[in-house]
C-alpha cells in the first residue's frame, strides 16, 4: 500500500472556535481502497476535522490535498465535485421532500427550459435504493421514514458521483443489524472500486471488523495511526483516552426497596401486546430486543405520549392514567429518549437552558429564573457527565454530538425522577465515556431510583441489569435474573426462538 499515493491528505490542520481549540495539527491520509478508522473521545475533533475536509469549516491553518493536489475546499459542494462525499452525523435532509428530491438536491436532472426529468430523477434514485436494498422507494417523503431509513437515505446521497473518497460520520449509530450488513456491503464495494472510506464510529467490533488502519485523535491532537490487524482494543483506547477502563461491573450491593414502577397486561395496538413487568427502588432493569421488538413504544405509553389499548400502570401500588408527558413528569417518571435530536434538544440555545428547560417553574422565584441555581444544576450534571464545553453560554448545536447527548442524559437525570427510563443511554458515546454512563446508571439505582435501561447492545444490558427482560416482536418473551442470564438464552429469547416462558 506504502507506495500509492493517498486519495486525500490533511496537514498540520488547525481549526479553532471561540474558547476552544478543536483541531490542534492533525495531519492524516487515506490510501485508494481502504477504510481507514477516525477515533477518539466525544470532542475529540472528529467532526471538525471532517467538516474542514468538506469545506464547511475554514481551517486556521494547514493544507489539504486530493490526490496529492494542494486544495483549497470552500463548499461541501465543491468537495464532491472533486469526489470527496459525506455521510455527516448529523442528518441533514429536508423532510418535506421526496427521497428523490433529497438525494438529487442541487444536481437535479434537467430536461428542456430548465424543467426536471422526473422520470429520470425517479429512476436514477431507484437504482440507488436497489444497492442499499431499502423497503421504501423514490417517491416517498422523507419525513415519513425511520431515522434509520433516512440514515440511509443520506448514504444513497454519498453514491450519485463516482467518489474517490466517502467519509462516513458514525454511520451505524441508529442502524438496525440487517442494515449494518448492508451498508459494510456498500463499503466493501466502494473498496474494491479503489475508493478511500473515512469511518469514524464509537463500536470497537466494527471497527475491528471493518477498518485496515485506526488513527487517533485527543483534545484536538493527532496521537498515531495503528494497523487494525495489529492492534486490539486495549491499544486503542489507551490512546484515546490516556488509561485502560476497568470493564468490572460497578457492584454497589445495595438494599432494594418496594416496587416503584408495575404495568400489567399492557398493549398498544399491534406494536406491542400482554406486557407485564415490575421495577423496585433501588433496581435496574434492563429491556433487551431487536430493534422494532416494541421496547421504545413502550417507554413512550409509560411516559404519555402514546395512548394504551389495554392494560394498567401503577405507581408506588397506585393505579394511574398518564395521558401526557407532563402527567408523567408529575407523577415521577422521565424518560431520556432515543432520538435525543429530535426530542430532546433546542439547538439554538446554551447548554444551561437546555439542560434546565424542563424545570424552569420549579426554580422561578417569583417572575425571575433564578440564574444561580441553573447554573449550579449544570456545573453539577456537566462534572458527572463529563461534559466538554468552554462554559453553560455555548449554544448546544456547536457541542460535538456525543456532548449533545449528554446535556440530554443530564436534563432528566437532574430532575430527580423516581422512575427514570433510558432508552439506548450510550448511543453515539465514546468507550470512556459509556463506562462512565453505566456506573452512573448503577450509582442511581444505589441512590434509590428505579432504573429502566432499553438497550440493543448486549454487553450493556448484561452490565448494568439486576434484571433483563427480553422482547421479541412486541411479547415479553422471558425475564431473567443477573444469576440466571446467559448470552445464548438471552439471544434465544429475543429471537424468538425459545418459546414464551410465562
Ligand atoms: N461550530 C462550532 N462552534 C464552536 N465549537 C465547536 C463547533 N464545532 C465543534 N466545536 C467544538 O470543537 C470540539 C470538537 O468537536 P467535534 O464535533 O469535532 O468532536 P467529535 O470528535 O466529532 O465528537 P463526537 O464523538 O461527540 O461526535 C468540541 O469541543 C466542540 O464543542
Ligand atoms: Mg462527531
Amino acid at each position: 500500500m506504502s507506495d500509492q499515493t493517498p486519495v486525500l491528505r490533511l496537514e498540520g490542520i488547525v481549526k479553532t472556535f471561540p474558547g476552544v481549540r478543536a483541531l490542534d495539527g492533525v495531519s492524516f491520509s487515506v490510501l485508494p481502497g481502504e477504510v481507514h478508522a477516525l477515533m477518539g473521545e466525544n470532542g475529540a475533533g472528529k467532526s471538525t476535522l471532517m467538516k474542514v475536509l468538506g469545506g464547511i469549516h475554514a481551517p486556521n491553518e494547514g493544507q489539504i490535498f486530493i490526490a496529492e493536489e494542494p486544495t483549497v475546499m470552500t463548499s461541501p459542494m465543491q468537495a464532491k465535485a472533486k469526489g470527496v462525499v459525506f455521510i455527516h452525523q448529523e442528518l441533514s435532509l429536508a423532510d418535506e421532500l421526496s427521497v428523490a428530491e433529497n438525494i438529487f438536491l442541487g444536481e437535479l436532472p434537467l430536461k428542456g427550459l430548465g424543467r426536471v426529468d422526473w422520470a429520470k430523477l425517479y429512476a436514477d434514485t431507484d437504482a440507488i435504493l436497489q444497492t442499499l436494498n431499502v423497503g421504501f422507494d423514490a417517491r416517498t417523503r422523507v419525513g415519513d421514514l425511520s431515522i434509520a431509513n433516512q440514515q440511509m437515505v443520506e448514504i444513497g446521497r454519498a453514491l450519485t458521483v463516482d467518489p474517490r473518497a466517502v467519509i462516513f460520520d458514525e454511520p451505524t449509530a441508529s442502524l438496525t443489524d440487517a442494515e449494518k450488513v448492508v451498508l459494510f456491503e456498500v463499503i466493501a464495494d466502494l473498496q474494491s472500486r479503489g475508493v478511500g472510506i473515512v469511518y469514524i464510529s464509537h463500536r470497537m467490533e466494527e471497527i475491528f471488523k471493518i477498518t485496515d488502519r485506526i488513527s487517533v485523535l485527543r483534545d484536538g491532537q493527532y496521537r498515531g495511526t495503528l494497523n487494525t490487524a495489529e492492534t486490539d482494543e486495549d491499544e486503542v483506547t489507551q490512546l484515546m483516552i490516556g488509561r485502560s477502563l476497568d470493564l468490572s461491573r460497578n457492584e454497589s450491593h445495595h438494599q432494594m426497596g418496594d416496587i416503584a414502577l408495575e404495568v400489567r397486561g399492557l398493549g398498544c395496538g399491534s406494536l406491542f401486546q400482554d406486557v407485564s413487568f415490575a421495577v423496585r427502588k433501588g433496581e435496574v432493569l434492563g429491556f433487551y430486543g431487536l430493534v422494532g421488538a416494541g421496547r421504545t413504544e413502550i417507554a413512550e405509553t409509560i411516559f404519555g405520549l402514546r395512548t394504551p389499548s389495554a392494560g394498567q400502570i401503577l405507581l408506588d401500588g397506585q393505579e394511574v392514567h398518564i395521558s401526557s408527558p407532563i402527567d408523567a413528569l408529575r407523577l415521577g417518571i422521565s424518560l431520556v429518549p432515543e432520538d435525543r435530536k429530535s426530542q430532546g434538544l433546542v439547538l439554538s440555545m446554551n447548554c444551561r437552558d437546555n439542560m434546565t428547560l424542563p424545570q424552569v417553574d420549579d426554580l422561578t422565584a417569583g417572575p425571575f429564573v433564578s440564574d444561580g441555581a441553573e447554573v449550579a444544576i449544570f456545573d453539577q450534571y456537566r462534572d458527572k457527565l463529563d461534559i466538554r464545553t468552554p462554559g453553560w453560554r455555548q449554544i448546544v448545536g456547536n457541542l460535538s454530538g456525543g456532548n449533545q447527548q449528554k446535556i440530554v442524559i443530564g436534563k432528566w437525570l437532574s430532575m430527580r425522577p423516581e422512575v427514570l427510563i433510558v432508552d439506548e443511554p450510550t448511543r453515539g458515546i465514546d468507550v470512556g465515556s459509556k463506562s462512565e454512563i453505566h456506573n452512573l446508571i448503577r450509582d442511581l439505582a444505589a441512590q434509590g431510583f428505579a432504573v429502566i435501561v432499553i438497550s440493543s447492545e448486549m454487553p450493556e444490558v448484561l452490565h448494568v441489569s439486576d434484571r433483563i427482560v427480553a422482547m421479541h416482536s412486541g411479547r415479553v418473551m422471558r425475564e431473567f435474573t443477573s444469576d440466571e442470564v446467559t448470552e445464548d438464552n438471552l439471544i434465544q429469547a429475543i429471537s424468538g426462538i425459545t418459546e414464551k416462558i410465562a
